[in-house]
């Protein structure tokens, strides 16, 4: 069989999705809103090998460990079952940013492995079909599969199959740029999907986070069109701010920040003040992320980067759809 290698982009949600509906099939409890990122990405190869029995994951050159490993192994059953193959599979995934801190690493990751294995096993998917498949690897990762501006549908239907991300507009509809303030490179303290479980057992303010997801979704699909970067950012940041306070409801309460994080959400708001269109928003993870406009990461990168502890300023653009690379 042949071995393929594909590249998936990272996404940061403007519009958060935190909560499953169905954990088996990964199905989430909201919609979300994302921007594919250029500058952030996940390069995976996928070989089946006849007479393998088991999968072999690498990841950034050194050997995954158990626990990740099992996760691509029931990830790559999937795409074994569709193809009717029961080789095991020898994956090298290479990210080019910092793995597990809240920087999207699952969403290019299983992206770039859903491109990759469903080629290598002798698939020819959909791009739908892609992002329904990579759903159940990570919920964020639906949205990797599509460049430019994306929106990943809530879904009614049990089978999940119409939980897919679907693109808006591609990256060329609205230059923005983002700048991406890592604090820290520590591994999060508690995953998404242990911390959306918590949070949807414990936090009385769980079905609000529901109930209003439409409404945000809706008015930043609008902002988008419009080319409103207020009204993107403005929106963008009630969504991350909601999540967050909705992730430090929960008992215990989830608290993905650290001190330097809070700093700079006073200073991007500070700057703002002063007439920069700068909007932050945050993950599962102690990074900050400023959406604004291209023609400010100059005077922001500087500006941010006076402040003592940030240890790397990564600036972006929107980027493309996942893709097949050339051997
Ligand atoms: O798909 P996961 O399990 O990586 O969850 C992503 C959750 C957030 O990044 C916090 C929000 C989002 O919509 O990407």
């Amino acid at each position: 069989m042949k071995k393929t290698t594909a590249l998936a982009h990272a996404n940061i949600a403007l519009v958060k999705y935190w909560g499953k509906r169905d954990s088996r099939l990964n199905l989430p409890a909201v919609g979300s809103l994302s921007m594919t990122l250029k500058a952030l990405s996940t390069t995976t190869s996928v070989e089946f090998q006849e007479g393998l029995s088991i999968d072999t994951l690498s990841i950034n050159g050194s050997d995954a460990g158990e626990k990740q490993t099992r996760r691509a192994s029931a990830f790559l059953d999937l795409i074994r079952k569709d193809a009717g193959i029961q080789h095991g599979a020898i994956i090298e995934s290479v990210n080019n940013f910092p793995t597990g801190a809240g920087l999207a690493s699952s969403a290019s990751g299983f992206a770039a492995l859903t491109v990759a294995a469903a080629n290598a096993a002798g698939l020819d998917l959909s791009p739908t079909r892609l992002s329904e498949l990579s759903r159940q690897g990570s919920g964020s990762a639906a949205r990797s599969i599509f460049g430019g501006f994306v929106e990943m549908k809530l879904g009614e239907k049990a089978d999940g199959s119409d939980s897919i991300a679907v693109p808006l507009h591609p990256a060329e509809h609205w230059p923005l740029a983002m700048l991406i303030l890592i604090t820290s490179e520590a591994e999060k303290p508690i995953g998404s999907t242990e911390g959306m479980n918590l949070t949807a057992e414990t936090s009385p303010y769980y079905p609000a986070w529901v109930d209003t997801s439409p409404d945000d979704i809706a008015i930043a699909r609008e902002a988008i069109v419009a080319r409103d970067i207020e009204k993107l950012g403005e929106i963008s940041e009630f969504s991350c701010f909601k999540m967050h306070g909705l992730a430090m409801s929960a008992n215990p309460a989830i608290i993905y920040w650290n001190g330097l994080s809070v700093t700079l959400i006073h200073e991007v708001r500070r700057l703002r003040a002063q007439g920069i269109p700068a909007y932050v928003t945050m993950d599962a993870g102690p990074q900050v992320k400023v959406l604004t406009l291209p023609e400010y990461v100059e005077k922001l990168t500087g500006l941010l980067s006076e402040i003592k502890g940030i240890r790397q300023i990564i600036s972006t653009e929107l980027g493309g759809d996942a893709r097949i690379l050339p051997e």
